[in-house]
């Protein structure tokens, strides 16, 4: 980490939960276009330290999701960091009791949603606990539901949009991640026409992955050859190695933070490959979760409006070509303009 950087967010919250013990951190990059929204990830970390950076980092990108993305919302982001060597699932509630606190503290400058080891169960309890800064609650319990079949409607019409005017029918498309969102990524590709291969850290996925119609691997995809390559799992695939390794034309996909580093995209660029951010592609369950509960939108507005995506990833590739720009450069620009 650049120890002399300065902090370009607006707050950040560090709380050790008094109930779970576990270190919660609530980042807040913008409220400048209205309320920061971003989501809640539990998730394992080395140190609490490195949970803090990823909130930082997330936060940032999601200032940048929502301008794209045309939303009256800044960034944020919330990060439980469990301690790397296991952890009580027993101690769930207390740790969402802790997270809804956190977020109550903020009151009403952040807003959460579902994320990495978070669910709509998760977001309807600290909906209640947190004056009702949460989105995607279950549709029964008046939220507009998980988030998962929006953003990966998002990432197809990016997915489209990138390898317009061919069809997705025929290529062939490396997954890295078969969560919630990455499975029904899958079975859309697989329904047009795409031969998908998929890999996931936990290999109890891989009857579901083959039964859907897939091929399993467990090899390194960045390295494959591959028509599209879709990372649909925690962050950081593609560092300055990997890029340089990378066997696809095209790299889109629901991630956050695919890139450790922006100098990332010039190697991509550099080599001709193609990548549509992740704040462009990903956009589909905030779009969808906004639209529904605040904006008034039913649900063929709200998915009009995440098919748009398609339309902004047009605009980012071209913007990249014309100024001879990166694509994440690009999407900056055009965020800063929205
Ligand atoms: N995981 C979502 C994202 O990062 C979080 C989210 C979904 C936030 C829906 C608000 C509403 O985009």
């Amino acid at each position: 980490m650049n120890r002399t950087e300065s902090f370009s967010g607006e707050a950040l919250r560090v709380v050790r939960g008094p109930r779970s013990g576990v270190a919660i951190a609530v980042a807040i990059h913008s409220t400048a276009r209205g309320p920061a929204i971003g989501g809640c990830r539990i998730k394992a970390y080395p140190s609490w330290r490195d949970g803090v950076d990823d909130a930082l980092r997330l936060s940032a990108a999601m200032t940048t999701k929502c301008a794209l993305a045309g939303l009256p919302h800044g960034g944020g982001k919330t990060v439980a960091a469990l301690p790397p060597h296991g952890w009580d699932p027993a101690r769930r509630p207390e740790l969402i009791a802790d997270i809804a606190e956190a977020i109550a503290a903020l009151g009403g400058r952040y807003r959460t949603g579902p994320d990495i080891g978070s669910t709509s169960e998760d977001m309807a309890e600290i909906h209640r606990l947190a004056h009702g800064w949460a989105f995607c609650r279950p549709e029964d319990q008046g939220g507009s539901g998980t988030s998962s079949a929006a953003t990966a409607r998002g990432v197809l019409a990016a997915l489209q949009a990138g390898v317009a005017p061919g069809s997705v029918s025929g290529l062939r498309v490396g997954l890295i991640g078969f969560g919630s969102v990455g499975r029904l990524i899958c079975q859309a590709l697989l329904e047009r026409g795409a031969k998908v291969v998929v890999t996931d850290v936990d290999s109890r996925l891989r009857p579901v992955a083959e039964r859907l119609g897939a091929v399993w691997t467990t090899g390194d995809l960045v390295r494959e050859p591959l028509d599209v390559l879709v990372p649909a799992a925690a962050g950081g695939v593609l560092t300055v190695e990997s890029a340089a390794a990378c066997g696809a034309s095209l790299i889109v996909g629901p991630a956050n933070n695919q890139l450790v580093a922006d100098d990332v995209a010039i190697v991509l660029r550099d080599r001709g490959i193609t990548w549509i951010p992740d704040v462009v592609a990903s956009a589909g369950g905030i779009i969808h979760a906004v639209g529904r509960e605040e904006l008034g939108m039913d649900e063929a507005a709200a998915n009009a409006k995440i098919d748009a995506i398609g339309d902004t990833a047009k605009t980012v590739l071209s913007r990249a070509r014309e100024r001879d720009l990166t694509t994440v450069q690009a999407a900056r620009e055009l965020a800063a303009l929205a």
